[in-house]
């Protein structure tokens, strides 16, 4: 077998008790980084396949802070994505996010949102992630943006992690939330507000408490737990941010999704890095699910008996926290009856590999879309 095929499964199978497959309306994924160049090319052809919307992250460098950056990258987003890929139906649509910065003209980035270009900005705090060094040091010196985008209806997307190293990195979203989201919720209510990637029980009790808020979670935060990343040798290629956290923020993730709660919808975080960049004395953040986050997710719901709540959060609770009309298409997710051969790895036109998350899930789910 290559060594970039995997059909052994890792996780244990369940029996499954109900029927073997699925249909569900064209899933979207409400937070994706698709980056540029040879990496792009490589990688939005997995976005483009399974989901209709991508909520498409504006860390690049230099980030996108206006209009005219937003709409040259959606048209190298577009003709990157490989004719197989095109669909009649729910059509692959790249939504493209402001890098919250000084840089931003309000006006600009209001004409923008008009001419339903602008989708959201995205607040990062200086130095928590990837390209995060134009980031923020508070939401309180947005203040006058924020305002103007509460009046326009235009959504702020929070990385919701302190960056205070005194804080233990395991506690850090819940700071951020408690000392700089909480009192940017109660100055304005008005702004409609996404936490993303929540990873934490304290992250869902806050956008619980907060009717303005909605939240997106990710595969990897659904399916593991941080001893998944250290207790059995340090894996990288489970790096991210905000870390993986423990098995019983994870149980709270599960059981808040499968219950069906409107407020929250799937953004896979999907963010490939070379594994040059992940193996080595320090490893950047980032797991690149793109290719089997939705296989994860539906054996996340299978393992809890939750099938039937699966489309909620995949496809309808985003489109309604969007504004956005739901699917016309549908997508079939088929349990497999042996151990379907997976792809580990994919290489870059530049010679770059990235690992894959997910492949053990993904021998176990065939998922067809519309073609
Ligand atoms: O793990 C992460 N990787 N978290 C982020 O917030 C950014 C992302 C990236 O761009 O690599
Ligand atoms: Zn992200």
């Amino acid at each position: 077998m290559s060594p970039w095929v995997r059909s052994a499964s890792i996780l244990a199978r369940t029996i499954p008790s109900v029927a073997s497959s699925i249909e569900i309306p064209t899933p979207d994924d409400w937070h994706v980084h698709l980056r540029d160049g040879p990496m792009l090319e490589a990688v939005v052809g997995y976005s483009a396949r399974r989901f209709r919307h991508s909520m498409v992250m504006p860390n690049l460098v230099p980030p996108i802070t206006d209009a005219s950056a937003a709409v040259a990258y959606r048209n190298r987003i577009l003709a990157a994505v490989p004719p197989s890929e095109h669909r009649e139906l729910d059509p692959f649509t790249p939504w493209i996010v402001w890098y919250c910065s000084p840089a931003i003209d309000a006006d600009e980035l209001v004409t923008s949102h008009e001419s339903g270009e602008a989708a959201a900005v995205k607040y990062y705090p200086a130095g928590a992630t990837t390209n995060s060094d134009g980031g923020g040091t508070s939401l309180a010196s947005f203040m006058t943006l924020f305002e103007r985008m509460a009046e326009a209806r235009i959504r702020l997307l929070v990385h919701a992690e302190s960056t205070d190293p005194t804080i233990d990195i395991f506690d850090r979203e819940e700071a951020f939330l408690t000392e700089e989201l909480a009192p940017l919720c109660a100055a304005i209510p008005e702004l409609g507000v996404t936490v993303e990637h929540v990873s934490t029980a304290a992250g869902v009790d806050f956008v619980a408490e907060h009717p303005q808020c909605a939240a997106t979670v990710t595969p990897h935060h659904l399916a593991r737990d941080r001893s998944d990343l250290l207790a059995s040798g340090m894996k990288p290629d489970l790096y991210c941010k905000p870390v993986i956290n423990s098995a019983a923020d994870r149980e709270r993730l599960v059981a808040t999704v499968i219950s069906g709660d409107p407020a929250f919808c799937l953004g896979t975080d999907s963010a490939p890095h070379p594994t040059t960049a992940k193996y080595g004395p320090t490893a950047k953040a980032g797991v690149f699910n793109a290719a089997y986050g939705l296989e994860v997710v539906a054996d996340v719901f299978d393992r809890h008996d939750a099938l039937a709540e699966l489309a909620n959060f995949v496809s309808r609770n985003g489109c309604a926290i969007y504004g956005v009309d739901p699917p016309e298409g549908t997508v079939e997710l088929e349990r497999a009856s042996i151990d379907l051969e997976r792809a580990t790895h994919l290489t870059t036109s530049a010679g770059d590999e990235v690992v894959l998350f997910g492949d053990a899930e993904a021998t176990r789910w065939r998922i067809r879309t519309p073609g």
